[in-house]
């Protein structure tokens, strides 16, 4: 802390702390923040946006608050005000926080008083997001998050739930209560930072938790050298995992048979399960998840294995092997190549069992997550696949690959819609592998809190 005169120690419990607004709907929440801090004993000061105030009135806050509101570096230049009001803070708390408003922070501008305090300012900052679901998890919106994390900024996970409008996802303004409860906890008992608190609220959210990750596709013996399989790199899973574990949580991954190359987009400490068959991948899953906080099936798991496995190589003319249950492998006479039929025996739904028969032992839940990649066919469009199946699974969420013609998300790298158990859509991403991984470790992380 500075040893300015402005700053001097106040009395023990109370904190001095400068409330942000900036013009998001929300805004209209921003009192019940600023009644809470001062109901706790804290003095407050408002500073809010020029948008912010199309949204509430400055003398509300001005009332709210028990100080006069500003909002311009030149509303009072003799007084040097954003420097003042930076030097005064314990502790700046924006509350609604835009996109707009992260963009101009994480661009380090200073084009309004608010910004500019907060580059002046040495008190931990705390942002509480509200926006769309869809701004929220733009890229440029992620990105602007993760830099301001990294630099050292407490950004407060929005809530999920109904938005503006009609639609429902994730971006919601908190309830007051939480944020207050976060940003007051980056402030020790002495009012200096805690050490290492915007860490323990924002990247390391799921610190504590496990998550277990499966991914790959599942590879179902016919003989020692043949199986039936599936393309699936388990490049989403593993970058899931990956997320996961930069957010804090014990991750594990059940790999089915994925290739070196993706696991080394693993940070260190993440625990890799390696699998073959969709037998292996339940038994695998199913010990994790034991005591996980949280279940990612991103696997593509075979729904049918041959009856038998062949203990030989099969013959094309039946010639040595034992051929067994495979008939014409064994019973073809020689020349005649025909293929034999394979017969398949179901593999059990391991995402529906996993709601169904939950593994935890302690008696906790585990949210399970699946994914569904749907084209859409003639009896229904990718959504209405997609929430059939959520209704089916009954998975807490299921992201749903909407991929194929005419579905309409443009050329991106990929695209998914989160629904619930209803089939509700709760949020979308599209974008790179990575971006997605980065919005449903949010989204699950914000289920957990
Ligand atoms: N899944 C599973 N066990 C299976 C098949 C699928 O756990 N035997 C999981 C996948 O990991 C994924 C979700 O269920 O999270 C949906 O997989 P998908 O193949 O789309 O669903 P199916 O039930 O197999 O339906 P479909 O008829 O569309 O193949």
């Amino acid at each position: 802390m500075s040893s300015s005169p402005q700053r001097a120690a106040t009395p023990t419990g109370t904190r001095r702390v400068v409330v942000g607004v900036s013009g998001s709907i929300a805004a209209y929440k921003a009192p019940f923040v600023v009644r809470l801090l001062r109901a706790a004993g804290h003095e407050v000061r408002v500073v809010p946006t020029e948008a912010a105030l199309r949204f509430i009135g400055a003398p509300a806050l001005a009332a709210v608050s028990g100080h006069p509101v500003d909002t311009g570096v030149f509303d009072d230049p003799a007084a040097v005000e954003h420097v003042a009001v930076g030097e005064w803070a314990e502790l700046v708390l924006i509350a609604p926080a835009s996109a707009d408003l992260l963009a101009r922070l994480a661009a380090g501008r200073a084009d309004d008083l608010l910004t500019a305090t907060v580059l002046t300012t040495t008190a931990p900052v705390v942002v509480a997001p509200a926006m769309h679901t869809q701004m929220w998890l733009n890229p440029a919106t992620v990105e602007n998050v993760a830099t301001l994390r990294r630099r050292g900024v407490t950004v407060i996970e929005p809530d999920s739930g109904r938005l503006t409008g009609a639609d429902s996802g994730v971006g919601r303004f908190p309830e007051p209560e939480r944020v207050v409860a976060e940003a007051l906890a980056v402030l020790g008992g002495d009012g200096a930072p805690r050490a290492g608190a915007p860490a323990a609220l924002t990247d390391q959210d799921l610190a504590g938790r496990h998550v277990v990750v499966s991914a790959g596709g599942t590879r179902e013996p016919l003989d020692p050298v043949r199986f039936l399989g599936n393309r699936s790199s388990g490049r989403l899973g593993t970058l899931i995992a990956a997320e996961a574990a930069r957010h804090g949580a014990r991750a594990t991954l059940v790999a089915a048979n994925v290739g070196s190359d993706v696991l080394a987009l693993l940070p260190a400490g993440v625990e890799v399960v390696p699998v073959g068959t969709a037998l292996e991948l339940e038994a695998a899953v199913r010990t994790a998840c034991a005591d996980a906080a949280a279940v990612v099936m991103t696997a593509a798991v075979a729904d049918f294995r041959p009856a038998v496995v062949s203990g030989t190589k099969i013959k094309k003319h039946g010639l040595d092997g034992d051929g067994a249950g495979h008939g014409g492998a064994s019973g073809a006479a020689k020349g005649d190549a025909r293929p034999a039929p394979i017969e398949l025996v179901e593999n059990p739904d391991v995402l529906a069992g996993l709601v169904t028969r939950p593994p935890r032992t302690d008696g906790g839940r585990t949210l399970v997550v699946g994914f569904a990649a749907e084209t859409g066919d003639a009896t229904g469009d990718v959504l209405a696949h997609g929430a059939a199946k959520a209704r089916r699974k009954g998975a807490d969420l299921l992201a749903v690959n909407a991929v194929g013609d005419g579905v309409g998300f443009g050329d991106v790298d990929s695209a998914v819609v989160v629904l619930d158990r209803d089939g509700a859509e709760v949020a979308r991403a599209a974008g790179s592998k990575g971006h997605i991984a980065a919005g449903l470790v949010n989204l699950i992380a914000a289920r957990l809190a």
